[in-house]
C-alpha cells in the first residue's frame, strides 16, 4: 500500500510568530545595520521540534567537507531535505515566512531553482574545531541572495556565529557580534554584505544550524552556474550532488 505522507501546514503558527513582531522597528533595524537582522527565538515551538527530529534523522545523510585553512564540518544539501526531511521542506517553503522576508527587504523574494543544493540546508558542527573561516554568502544568482539561519541545536560554549555588523550614517562602524543560536533563534542578512564566520567547535560539542536561501532573481550565468557547482561539491555536499544537479536541471 502507497504511503501517504502527512501534510504539514506550519502557516497558522508562522503567522502568529510574524503578527507578534514590530514590523517598523525589524524594517528599520534590518536597514540601520546594512541589511543584517537576528530575531531571538523566532519559530514557533511545533515548527522547531517537528524540525528538529528531522535534523536527528538527517545525521546519515551528513557529508563532511575540510577545506584547509577555511572550513572544517558536515553539511545535508537540499536534495537529502527535499526526500527525507518534509517539514524543513515546508518551513522553507511558506509562503508566509518568505512574504515576511519579503516585506523586510523590499523585494519579492523567491525560492531557489530546485537544482540548487544549498537551497536549504543544513551545517552539523560535531567534531572539535569544526568551524568556517569569514567570508560573505557570495550571489552567483542575476540578483541579490539572501541567508536565513535558523539555530537547531547548540549544545556549545565556544562556537559561535561572528558577524561583522556595520552600522551609522555610512555604514563605517563595524561591531563584531557573537550571535548565540538556540533553537528557533533565527538571522536574516544580504549574503553579499555580511563578513561573517562561525568559530570552532569545542571537545563534546555539538552546533547544528539550519539554512535557507531567498534570491530575487532565479537565472544565473552559466560559469558562474559551474563554479557554485563545484564549490558547494567540493567544499560543502559532496561530488554526489553533481549528479542530482544534472538530473534536476533536465
Ligand atoms: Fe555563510
Amino acid at each position: 500500500m502507497k504511503k501517504i505522507s502527512p501534510v504539514i501546514d506550519f502557516e497558522r503558527g508562522l503567522r502568529g510568530a510574524i503578527g507578534r513582531e514590530d514590523h517598523m522597528l525589524l524594517h528599520r533595524t534590518y536597514w540601520g545595520q546594512s541589511e543584517f537582522l537576528l530575531f531571538e527565538q523566532f519559530l514557533p515551538a511545533e515548527v522547531v521540534e517537528a524540525c528538529l527530529s528531522e535534523v536527528e534523522q538527517l545525521s546519515g545523510d551528513i557529508h563532511r567537507n575540510y577545506v584547509p585553512g577555511h572550513k572544517k564540518g558536515g553539511s545535508v544539501s537540499f536534495y537529502s531535505i527535499r526526500e527525507k526531511a518534509p517539514a524543513i521542506l515546508a518551513l522553507y517553503r511558506s509562503t508566509t515566512l518568505r512574504t515576511f522576508f519579503s516585506r523586510l527587504v523590499d523585494s519579492a523574494l523567491k525560492l531557489c531553482p530546485e537544482d540548487d543544493p544549498h537551497s536549504c540546508a543544513l551545517y552539523y558542527y560535531t567534531k572539535p574545531g569544526d568551524h568556517i573561516g569569514f567570508h560573505y554568502d557570495t550571489s552567483y544568482y542575476k540578483g541579490a541572495r539572501y541567508t536565513v539561519l535558523i539555530g537547531m541545536v547548540e549544545e556549545t560554549e565556544r562556537c559561535r556565529l561572528v558577524a561583522r555588523v556595520r552600522k551609522g550614517p555610512a555604514f563605517t562602524e563595524v561591531s563584531e557580534t557573537r550571535v548565540p543560536m538556540g533553537p528557533g533563534t533565527m538571522v536574516m542578512f544580504n549574503g553579499d554584505k555580511l563578513w561573517h564566520a562561525v568559530t570552532p567547535l569545542g571537545a563534546r560539542e555539538r552546533r547544528i544550524v539550519l539554512t535557507l536561501q531567498y534570491v530575487t532573481d532565479q537565472r544565473m550565468e552559466p560559469v558562474k552556474k559551474l563554479f557554485s557547482s563545484l564549490k558547494y561539491a567540493f567544499a560543502y555536499f559532496g561530488p554526489a550532488v553533481l549528479m542530482h544537479r544534472r538530473k534536476a536541471s533536465r
